[in-house]
C-alpha cells in the first residue's frame, strides 16, 4: 500500500505545509549495497586500525559530506573517557550525507567490568579502603577494583543512550547503531556487520545494538554459492522478499507454504530458481515432514529462515481458544519443533544458520495482540536461549523484530493504526519487505559467524518498547 503522506510531504507544496503544521517529512531512504559517500574511522580503540583498513581508500575526499562514521570507543573505562564521544561526534554533527551512518564499537558491559586494569592494578585505594598492614574493616583492595569495574561497566551502557539519541536526532534517514564486541572478538568478524551496517541494505534498522563475538563455526564471505536456504511462509509478503535476497547471495532456496498459496509459492520459487514446498506447518507431524523432505531431497539445510507467522487480533476477553492455539502453533510452536527436528536430525551443519522472525510487538506489547505479542516475545526468547546450545555445532541463531512493513498484513489495519504505526519511528516511514530480508541476509552470510544471540529490531527505531 502506497505512503500518500509521505509522497505529500516529500512535494514542494507538501513540503512547505507539513514543515509549518509541524509534522514530519519522512526522508527517501538509500537502499541497496552501496556505502554512500567517505567514512570516517575514529577513536583508538583495538579495532581502529583494522577498519580503517577496510574503509580507507573511502576517506579520501576531504571536504565531502560524511557517509559513515565508525567510532572506535572499545576502549573507554572512565566517565572521563566518554568525552570522546562528545569530542569527535559533536563537530561533524552538521557534516553528514542524508543517509548517513554513525556506528559506535562498545564493549560489552560485563565484560568492561572484568577487564584490564581494574582486576589486575587496583593501584589506587577508594576513600575507606584498608592500607597495607592496616586490619580495619572498609573496601579492601579487590573491593576497590570491582567497583570501578562497575564504572567501565557504566561507560559500556552510556554508548547505547548516545547511540540511541543520535539515531532520533540526525535525520535525513541517518541511522546509529552500536556493536559491542566480545573481549574474544576479532576483527575480522565485525567486518560483514560494519559492511551491512554502512550500507544501504540496513535502511531501516536503526538505534540497535548488536554483539559480536568470537567465531562460530566455519567463517567466509558474505556469499550463500552453494547453500541450502529454507524459508517458511514465502509466498508473500516479507518470505517472499527473503527467499528473493538469499537467492540472489547464491543459495538455492526451498520456499515453503501452504497448500493454498500454492500459485504464488510457485511464482516466488520460479524466480529465484529454487523449489517450492506446500505444508501446512500448523499440522502435527509437521516437523517430521518437513525434515523428512528436506533430508531426501537436499541432505542438509544450512539456512533457516522461520518467517512464516499469522495474527488473529481480539481482545483478550473477546478471543476464542482456537485464535490463541493458531497463532501460538503457528508463530512459535512450529519454529521450535522444526528446528529440534533438524537437528536431532543432523540436517543443520557447522556454519549453519537459525533464524526467526520475532516482531516488535512482542518486545513492547499490543492492545488486541495477547496472542500474537506473546508469540513474538516467546520467539526472542528462544532465540536467546538456543544461541549459546548449539554454539557448539557450529551454528548461530539470531532474529529480526520487524516494526511496521508495508505487507499485506499492515494494509489490513484501520486507517488510524497505520498511519500510527508508520509514523511512530525515526524514519517516520514505514519499512519494506527488503529491508527486513536485507537483514535476514546479513545474518546468514557465512562472515556473520560472530554474531550469535542477537533480536536485531528492523523498525526505524519504533518509539515503542525497548
Ligand atoms: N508486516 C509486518 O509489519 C510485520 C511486523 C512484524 C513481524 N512480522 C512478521 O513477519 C513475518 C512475515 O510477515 P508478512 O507481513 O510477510 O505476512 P504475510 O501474511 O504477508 O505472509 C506470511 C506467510 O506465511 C504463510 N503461512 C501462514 N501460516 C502458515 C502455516 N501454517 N504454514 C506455512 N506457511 C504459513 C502465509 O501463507 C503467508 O504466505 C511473520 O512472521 C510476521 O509475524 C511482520
Amino acid at each position: 500500500m502506497s505512503d500518500r503522506y509521505a509522497s505529500f510531504a516529500r512535494s514542494a507544496p507538501g513540503h512547505t505545509l507539513v514543515k509549518q503544521l509541524g509534522l514530519p517529512v519522512p526522508p527517501r531512504l538509500r537502499r541497496g549495497p552501496a556505502i554512500d559517500g567517505p567514512v570516517v574511522v575514529a577513536g583508538e580503540g583495538r579495532f581502529a586500525d583494522t577498519v580503517k583498513g577496510w574503509y580507507a581508500g573511502d576517506t579520501e575526499e576531504a571536504d565531502a559530506k560524511i557517509g559513515g562514521l565508525i567510532l572506535d570507543a572499545s576502549t573507554l573505562r572512565t566517565v572521563d573517557d566518554l568525552r570522546a564521544l562528545y569530542d569527535i561526534v559533536q563537530p561533524i554533527a552538521r557534516g553528514f550525507r542524508p543517509g548517513g551512518r554513525v556506528i559506535v564499537i562498545g564493549p560489552t558491559p560485563a565484560e568492561a567490568a572484568d577487564a584490564q586494569p581494574w582486576n589486575a592494578q587496583p593501584a589506587s585505594a577508594l576513600p575507606g579502603d584498608a592500607q597495607p598492614g592496616e586490619e580495619a574493616p572498609g573496601i579492601t583492595g579487590a573491593d576497590s577494583a570491582g567497583i570501578r569495574g562497575a564504572e567501565a561497566a557504566a561507560v559500556a551502557q552510556a554508548l547505547e543512550g548516545f547511540t540511541r539519541s543520535v539515531a532520533k536526532e540526525f535525520g535525513r534517514g541517518i541511522t546509529a547503531q552500536l556493536i559491542r564486541a566480545a573481549a574474544d572478538a576479532h576483527a575480522d568478524g565485525l567486518r560483514t556487520t560494519l559492511d551491512f551496517l554502512l550500507s544501504g541494505r540496513s535502511a531501516y534498522v536503526s538505534g540497535q545494538v548488536v554483539t559480536v563475538g568470537p567465531n562460530i563455526g566455519p567463517a567466509g564471505d558474505a556469499t550463500l554459492d552453494g547453500k541450502v536456504a529454507l524459508v517458511t511462509g514465502a509466498a508473500r509478503g516479507i518470505g517472499a522478499e527473503i527467499a528473493k535476497i538469499l537467492a540472489g547471495k547464491g543459495a538455492q532456496v526451498v520456499c515453503l507454504d501452504v497448500p493454498a498459496a500454492g500459485d504464488s509459492l510457485a511464482a516466488v520459487a520460479n524466480e529465484v530458481r529454487g523449489w517450492a514446498y506446500q505444508v501446512d506447518l500448523s499440522g502435527e507431524d509437521a516437523a517430521a515432514r518437513v525434515t523428512e523432505h528436506l533430508k531426501e531431497r537436499y541432505g542438509h539445510v544450512d539456512v533457516v529462515v522461520h518467517n512464516a507467522g499469522i495474527t488473529r487480533d481480539k481482545t483478550l476477553a473477546n478471543m476464542k481458544p482456537d485464535q490463541w492455539d493458531q497463532v501460538l502453533g503457528v508463530n512459535l510452536g512450529a519454529p521450535i519443533r522444526v528446528t529440534e527436528a533438524f537437528l536431532a536430525a543432523g540436517l543443520i551443519p557447522a556454519g549453519g544458520r537459525v533464524i526467526g522472525v520475532s516482531s516488535v510487538v512482542g518486545l513492547a506489547g499490543n492492545r488486541g495482540q495477547t496472542n500474537y505479542a506473546t508469540s513474538k516475545a516467546g520467539v526472542a526468547g528462544w532465540i536467546r536461549a538456543l544461541a549459546p546450545r548449539i554454539a557448539g555445532r557450529g551454528i548461530t541463531a539470531n532474529a529480526v523484530a520487524p516494526g511496521f512493513i508495508e505487507t499485506a498484513m499492515t494494509a489490513h489495519l484501520p486507517l488510524v493504526v497505520r498511519e500510527g504505526g508508520r509514523r511512530m519511528n525515526s524514519l517516520a516511514q514505514g519499512g519494506l519487505p527488503i529491508d527486513v530480508a536485507e537483514t535476514i541476509g546479513w545474518l546468514a552470510e557465512p562472515g556473520s559467524a560472530g554474531v550469535t544471540g542477537n533480536v536485531v529490531r528492523v523498525c526505524g527505531q519504533q518509539l515503542l518498547g525497548a
